[in-house]
């Protein structure tokens, strides 16, 4: 959603905030713009459309200014515009703010302030921050009458924020603040950098400050001071992420989709890491979940979103199969508001790559009041799920650029396994050996996913064939419709193609209707078991005058079918990492043929910050 960048230090600022910008564009916008101190005159310059149309800005090179805020907007309240944009300044300019999240008492705060004696330039709910800090400024007195009165007027917001503030009356001073929405400052050798996420800053350093919620920071000169919710002060440790600084480069793909799905075996070889090994047991001594506590669990709920929320329904087949615990998967959206059965005998999983989606945090947060344990699996160090949750678990994928989720999803799909293993290692819910054999399998899937990925040209000959199309269908049986589901979602978001996805089985229930000459099925097929049925359907559709595409790791020469794409055989709870790579690659090729923007879909954003 919205991006938030800020600098205060020795350079001039509106290049680092442009820049910051541009590394921030992969969470999806449609306005951008900056404010530069100039002497003691805040300058603001916006428009919608593109972070590369400031630069066209006139005087935006004149700027020499050393601190500055920025913004990317995805538009909530009030269309993409100049008006709409960030930063917003108070009636008399004396206060800038940049905002990321939603203020959900806006209106009450709008008329308090028209009432006395306000005018609104835009229907932003942000505009009412900078008229509120200088309702509050206005009736302070004293020394520290900035911070007091952004203090004041944050605690009167409702909702959820991440916001940075300058006041032309302190030149040198920049307060940030957040509440449920992201916001990191990293220390770099030339000044404060802030960010709404991490990889928009690992040009600069790798030392961040993690804010928490009402953590009032104000940064000035070479100094930077925090506050609590009461203003009083206290110390910070500085954290060092591990990313590299060249990970949120391209390094030479043409899209960041397309590298991170060949970044796969690494990020499954990183996830992995020392947590599992032959021999002995798994290694999640950062958790510690005893025996005493997993036997008294009755009931496992993996909950989240989107792409994660698929890596959940393999999760569940894990779980489920190798440690004889039930678990209900379910969409974080929907699960927080269907008064959900919880309590201290439920342990609740949260899938979330960035860590910071809206509805999987507050879903955590219910359960945690309902008593349950909460175990939080994120690819983010330091994340806002991370710092909710009981438990956390890290993907070691590197930072996911591209808004469609790739290397991601397997690593989570990865760790869950691993994850499973270790609780059937303390349940004793296997024998030795199942649990050795599910270990090797998981051990060779980095090399097995590199043979997945040699499909990439058959699968680009297809997506020729086919990127015309308007609709499509995903069909699988067991773990093979989990991959259907994901694989469907990512064609959807990156072509812009409907696709729908159908467990094989209910084919015959209500689909097959729309089954008809030249329509396009792609199967997923690597369950020996429902081989049988699952190319009975296949051949059903055909029978109908459908075209396929199968991804499988069998045998299916006597059944004549064109287009199959051979994955290896593995474990066949582990087969959706190996079958879902084929299928990224053909939304992938079907985007590039379409010439559209592969990783930064039209609507859609990388990390959903609010409802
Ligand atoms: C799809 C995709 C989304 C995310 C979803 C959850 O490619 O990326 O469906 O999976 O928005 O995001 P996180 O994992 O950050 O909570």
């Amino acid at each position: 959603m919205c991006g938030i960048v800020g600098y205060v230090g020795t350079k001039k600022a509106y290049p680092i905030l442009i820049n910051g910008l541009t590394a921030l564009e992969y969470r999806g916008y449609d306005s951008a713009g900056i404010a530069s101190m100039e002497e003691n005159k805040i300058c603001v310059m916006k428009d919608k459309g593109r972070v590369s149309n400031l630069n066209s800005i006139p005087g935006l090179t004149d700027l020499t200014g050393t601190i500055g805020i920025a913004h990317t907007r995805w538009a909530t309240h009030g269309k993409p515009s100049k008006e709409n944009s960030h930063p917003h300044m108070d009636n008399s300019e004396t206060f800038a703010v940049v905002h990321n999240g939603i203020i959900e008492n806006y209106n009450d705060l709008r008329k308090f302030l028209t009432d006395n004696g306000y005018k609104f330039l835009s229907q932003t709910d942000t505009e009412v921050i900078p008229n509120l800090i200088h309702y509050y400024f206005s009736k302070e007195s004293g020394d520290n009458k900035f911070l007091s009165a952004v203090q004041k007027a944050t605690a009167d917001l409702k909702g959820s924020f991440a916001i940075e503030v300058l006041s032309s009356l302190y030149p040198n001073q920049m307060i940030v603040v957040r509440k449920d929405s992201p916001l990191v400052i990293g220390k770099g050798k030339e000044g404060y950098h802030i960010a709404s996420d991490i990889p928009a800053l690992l040009e600069y350093t790798r030392d961040f400050y993690l804010l928490d919620d009402y953590e009032y920071t104000v940064i000035e000169n070479n100094s930077i001071s925090f506050y609590d919710k009461n203003l009083n002060e206290h110390s910070k440790e500085i954290k060092n992420i591990e990313w590299a600084a060249t990970a949120a480069e391209k390094n030479g793909y043409d899209d960041y989709m397309l590298k991170e799905i060949y970044e796969q075996p690494t990020a499954i070889r990183e996830t992995i890491g020392s947590r599992l090994k032959l021999g002995e047991p798994c290694d999640f001594s950062d958790i510690e979940i005893s025996k005493d506590y997993l036997s008294t669990i009755n009931k496992i709920y993996i909950v989240a979103c989107g792409t994660a929320m698929h890596a959940g329904l393999t999760g569940k087949k894990f779980i489920e199969n190798l440690c004889k615990i039930p678990v209900e998967v379910d969409i974080a959206s929907e699960f927080r508001y269907r008064n959900p059965i919880v309590d201290s005998k439920t342990l609740c999983i949260f899938i979330s790559q960035s860590g910071e989606t809206a509805d999987t945090i507050a879903a955590l947060k219910l359960c945690r009041e309902n008593g349950a344990k909460t175990l939080a699996v994120s690819n983010v160090i330091g994340s806002s799920i991370t710092r909710e949750a009981d438990y956390t678990i890290y993907t070691h994928a590197g930072p996911e650029i591209a808004v469609a989720s790739t290397k991601a999803y397997t690593s989570q799909v990865v760790l869950l396994g691993i994850l499973a293993v270790y609780f059937a290692e303390i349940l004793g819910s296997q024998s030795q050996e199942a649990i050795e054999n599910i270990k090797k399998d998981i051990l060779e899937l980095p090399q097995k996913v590199e043979t997945s990925l040699k499909s990439a040209d058959e699968v680009k000959a297809f997506a020729k064939q086919i990127y015309g199309e308007k609709d499509m269908f995903f069909i699988g049986r067991g773990s093979d419709y989990n991959v259907a589901l994901e694989g469907s979602l990512k064609l959807k978001e990156i072509s812009y193609i409907h696709s729908e996805a159908y467990a094989s089985g209910e084919l015959k229930h209500g689909p097959i209707a729309l089954i008809e000459k030249d329509i396009t099925v792609i199967s997923i097929l690597t369950d020996e078991n429902l081989v049988e049925k699952s190319i009975s359907n296949i051949q059903e559709v055909i029978t109908r005058g459908a075209k396929t595409f199968i991804i499988t790791n069998l045998d299916l020469s006597n059944a004549h079918f064109e287009n199959v794409i051979h994955i290896e055989k593995t474990n066949p709870l582990l087969s959706p990492i190996l079958s879902v790579i084929p299928l990224q690659l053909l939304s992938y090729y079907i985007s590039k043929e379409k010439g559209l923007d592969v990783d930064k879909p039209r609507n859609l954003a990388k990390s959903v910050t609010v409802e």
